[in-house]
């Protein structure tokens, strides 16, 4: 059985995220300046995504192609795809904290920052989104990931990541974790109760594949079934086709029948019969 190669301590988890890191992708110098800030800004710094969790977010993202996200930490990769990002908060000081990185890296022109409760904002939320990136308290994030499924804010092809699903191991057992502190140990054990119930959620739900990944503080990627994804490519097709016909119709109404050229076929699978579908397209 292949588990984890190599048994982990501390030190040893330190060495490999640093040989890890120096061998994949390189911060770039805006990633690096946001790292560098937050450090000089926050004693919970440490609650940031690291650099090697931030390259590998930008990998998923890059080969995602996303274009709707709702994370920050894909910015970069989304670039180039020109991604809507929408990104939800609550606390007053990170709300500054992130409205200051938006202005210094000029981000306003696709980023917009929700303010108030997540359960609240992403109830209101409207459209596809191709990454769900959850990473606020962990008891709320059963709540978020299934208004997500729920409203179908997952694109057909999108996945969500959600972060710390492991609560430095609470989540998996109270030994699981020799070295977490007293302190921070009673908060990760409530997380770890939470994210417990999130993992049974996920596994039972029949609208979506998940798997939980040892890395990091765990980390779950969830994705619509095959089954799911077709239900929403068909209706997202016939929505498309709906609005074409509506378009003719109206061109129509407009006396510009004449012009009609060129006729078209759209097919709509449904169930095993498949339904034929010819408009004309007006030039
Ligand atoms: C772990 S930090 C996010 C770190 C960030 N993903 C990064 O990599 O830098 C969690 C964030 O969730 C916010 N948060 C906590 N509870 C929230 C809630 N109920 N609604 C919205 N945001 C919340 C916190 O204020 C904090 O900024």
């Amino acid at each position: 059985m292949l588990s984890s190669i190599i048994p982990f301590t501390p030190e040893i988890a330190t060495e490999v995220s640093k040989y890890c890191t120096g061998v994949s992708e390189d911060q770039s110098a805006a990633q690096k300046e946001v790292w560098d800030w937050t450090c000089s800004q926050f004693q919970d710094a440490h609650k940031m995504s690291s650099p090697l969790q931030g390259a590998t977010m930008k990998f998923l993202a890059e080969h995602q192609r996303a274009k709707r996200s709702n994370a920050l930490a894909w910015y970069e990769s989304t670039v180039a795809t020109q991604a809507e990002i929408i990104t939800l908060e609550l606390d007053p000081k990170m709300i500054a904290a992130s409205r200051r990185t938006f202005d210094k890296h000029g981000l306003n022109d696709r980023v917009t920052l929700i303010e108030g409760p997540a359960q609240e904002s992403i109830e209101k939320l409207s459209g596809q989104f191709d990454i769900i990136f959850v990473d606020a308290n962990k008891d709320g994030y059963e709540g978020y990931v299934k208004t997500a499924l729920d409203n179908k804010l997952l694109s057909p092809t999108g996945f969500i990541m959600c972060d710390n699903v492991f609560a430095r191991g609470m989540t998996i057992s109270p030994d699981a974790n020799p070295y977490l502190a007293d302190g921070p140990r009673a908060y990760w054990t409530e997380c770890g109760k939470a994210l417990r119930k999130l993992n049974t959620f996920l596994k039972n739900d029949p609208r979506v594949d998940v798997v939980l990944l040892p890395v990091y503080d765990g980390v779950s990627l969830i994705k619509w079934k095959t089954t799911e994804y077709l239900k929403l490519v068909e209706s997202i097709m016939a929505s498309q086709v709906e609005s074409i016909m509506a378009s003719q119709v109206e061109s129509r109404l407009r006396g510009r029948e004449k012009e009609e050229k060129y006729a078209n076929l759209l097919y709509i699978s449904k169930g095993r019969e498949v339904y034929k579908l010819t408009y004309m397209r007006v030039k």
